[in-house]
């Protein structure tokens, strides 16, 4: 597979979303637009931290589980870490949350605004080992960039 632009993917979706005062409208175009932009992908969407969970917010895909503890599955391991979780086969992960049964891959990048964490991304492949190191790189580069356009906004989802 061709390794997406992500530089060029960063400008669309900051032109996309960077006069849009609404935070709840800007994660559901924030994750609708990666979704469209990447092939192999089932699901797609933002977890956000209420109180001591991740709840969940703007997705494009099946529905999904709704609450997940800090420190739970793919998602909270990213969340308790702050750490981007690439896992190559979910089922190889031990406390991996099956929402899709068809997702075999994932990527969870932590959102953090100020240094303080709002949620996660999270995108599911239906294909084992669909996320590569620059994929990785990619979607922080992307990430990053929505967090700064995020510290524009009084409020979060
Ligand atoms: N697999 C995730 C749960 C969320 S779904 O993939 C949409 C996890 O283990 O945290």
């Amino acid at each position: 597979m061709i390794d997406p632009d992500y530089e060029l993917l960063e400008s669309q979706m900051r032109a996309l979303l960077v006069d849009e005062s609404d935070a709840l409208a800007a994660a559901s175009n924030f994750v609708a637009f990666l979704h469209n932009a990447l092939d192999d992908v089932n699901w797609t969407g933002i977890y956000v931290l209420r109180g001591d969970e991740l709840v969940l917010g703007p997705f494009q895909g099946r529905p999904a589980c709704v609450h997940i503890a800090i420190g739970a599955g793919v998602c909270g391991t990213a969340a308790a870490s702050l750490q981007t979780q690439r896992v190559a086969d979910v089922h190889d992960f031990d406390g991996h949350i099956a929402c899709d049964p068809d997702s075999r891959s994932e990527i969870v990048v932590p959102l953090l605004v100020n240094g303080d964490l709002l949620g996660v991304l999270d995108i599911d492949s239906p294909t084992p080992n669909r996320f590569s190191a620059s994929d990785q790189s990619g979607v922080e580069l992307m990430c990053a960039s929505y967090c700064r356009l995020q510290e524009q906004r009084a409020t979060f989802i």
